[in-house]
């Protein structure tokens, strides 16, 4: 299997652990694509009834109308069965960055809410440790941008960068930016997530703690499950 096939093999297992009746979190990102759509097979041919599902994208939703998925909201239904979502970096804690596609604060939201998150990742995903490798994305309202910049430059984040999209900034589904932060390998995701929701300009951190609990890697070899 090809890296996108992997990506496939892993997102439609996940979404044959949907049963009738669920609430579902539907993730961002090019893996979690492939279970929104395998969830949407499975409604079409009669396997699930009375699923509704809760984008935690416009992306999401866009593929999730496309596929057929009944879609409803937090504020309906503010307890998710079964979330399934992508990751950037996944630590042997389970622990996440996410963000790179711009949806980690409905993301997370959907993830809090959530009583079984599965995430759904290639091999390439797997660290020891978070950061290094890949940036942190972090949100911020633009109104605070500057001093949130320099705040993040403070705790170490390098050179905070503002994502770009389409030749101007990239600005998220609830009109923040993202700073990308170059974190050294990051030694207590804790202290970092904390000293980050502390700060009233900063939206929302790619730093998903504790929230996954399931775990389906796939490799050329195939998908396992971890818990
Ligand atoms: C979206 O904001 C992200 O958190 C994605 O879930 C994450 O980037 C994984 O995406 P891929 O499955 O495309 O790698």
């Amino acid at each position: 299997m090809n890296q996108d096939e992997q990506k496939q093999a892993a997102g439609e297992l996940a979404a044959s652990w949907v049963e009738s009746g669920m609430v579902v979190g539907l993730g961002t990102g090019s893996t979690a694509v492939y279970a929104i759509r395998a969830i949407g097979a499975r409604i079409a041919d009669g396997q699930l009834q009375d699923v509704l599902g809760i984008p935690t994208s416009k992306a999401s939703e866009t593929e999730a109308t496309a596929a057929g998925v009944p879609l409803t909201a937090l504020a309906e239904n503010p307890v998710v069965d079964l979330t399934i979502d992508g990751a950037d970096e996944v630590d042997p804690a389970f622990n996440l960055i996410k963000g790179a596609g711009g949806a980690l604060w409905r993301e997370k939201m959907v993830a809090q809410a959530s009583q079984r998150m599965v995430v759904v990742v290639d091999e390439t995903k797997l660290t020891e440790q978070l950061g290094g490798r890949i940036a942190l994305p972090v949100e911020v309202a633009i109104f605070g941008c500057r001093p949130e910049s320099e705040y993040l430059d403070d705790l170490g984040a390098g050179v905070a960068v503002r994502r770009a999209g389409g030749g101007a900034e990239y600005v998220t589904d609830e009109g923040n930016w993202i700073l990308d932060c170059a974190f050294p390998p990051i030694a207590d995701p804790a202290r970092l997530a904390d000293r980050l929701s502390r700060r009233a300009g900063i939206v929302e951190h790619g730093l998903f703690l504790g929230l996954a609990t399931d775990l389906l890697v796939a490799s050329a070899s195939g998908v396992e499950h971890r818990t």
